[in-house]
């Protein structure tokens, strides 16, 4: 992390889990639970049947919610899908975008693109999300891949809509395996990420964006994962339906930094 330069936001993606009513309930669990101070941007990131739910508890606190995932259209024939402003009305602020989870049921490079497009037009924070496989990382190509996703994401993304996009790196041999990234190969590809956000932007608008590591990210290991420089925080999927780990991370991001 380096609060001096960007926020640090804990944000967690419950992807299929938890009903509106456990909603409720656990971010009741959670309101009491949660930290004082103002030491990050909190985020849940939940399913859409969720979010007013999500929102109501979580009225009159400094924790966003999120949607998982949205349709890249304004609006129109599109059977079950959600548009960008339908979660801004229901008070979302983030969406997570390209999740691997959804590029794995066909989601493209393109789609990503649009998506991050139509979250940015509807005012609203798209957390995108990249990340390598396994096989990539073996064949040594994972920082030409993800600079390929972060390049193909943002295209036609100006200046002045960079600034409210949050990028996480998660890969995809990490997510919900028990196999975290080290903290050491985790900083590479973040810093590695910010390298080419300077390329295709500046040095400022690199050094302020958002970072976060995501991929079994737990309150054991969120310590050390958030001392990394290019670490600015974490997007947690197992460890954030749990009220106890979740408040033990957004504490491991209060650690002094230089
Ligand atoms: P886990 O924390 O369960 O590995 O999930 C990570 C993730 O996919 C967050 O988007």
């Amino acid at each position: 992390m380096n609060r001096k330069y960007r926020k640090t936001l804990i944000a967690g993606n419950w992807k299929m889990n938890k009903t509106p009513s456990e909603t409720k309930q656990f971010l009741m669990e959670f309101k009491g639970m949660m930290p004082k101070g103002r030491w990050c941007d909190i985020a849940f990131c939940v399913p859409a049947v969720c979010i007013p739910a999500a929102v109501r508890a979580m009225r009159e606190t400094r924790v966003g919610i999120g949607a998982e995932n949205c349709n890249a259209n304004a609006s129109g024939a599109y059977t079950g899908e959600i548009a960008a402003n339908m979660l801004v009305d229901a008070g979302c602020k983030y969406v997570i975008v390209g999740h691997s989870e959804r590029r794995a049921m066909g989601e493209t490079d393109a789609d990503v693109n649009a998506k991050v497009k139509a979250v940015l037009d509807a005012d609203l924070v798209p957390i995108v999300c990249v990340g390598e496989s396994l096989e990539q990382r073996e064949l040594g190509i994972t920082e030409e891949w993800i600079a390929m996703q972060i390049k193909s994401a943002l295209n036609g993304v100006g200046e002045n809509k960079i600034k409210k996009v949050v990028i996480a790196y998660e890969p995809i041999w990490a997510i919900g395996t028990g196999k975290t990234a080290t903290p050491d190969q985790a900083e590479e590809v973040c810093c590695a990420i910010r390298a080419v956000i300077r390329k295709l932007y500046d040095a400022k608008i690199a050094r302020a964006i958002t970072i976060l590591y995501g991929g079994s990210m737990n309150e054991k290991n969120a310590f050390e994962l958030l001392a990394k420089l290019d670490i600015d925080g974490g997007l947690i999927g197992g460890a954030s339906l749990d009220a106890e780990k979740f408040v033990k991370i957004i504490e491991a991001a209060n650690q002094p930094t230089t």
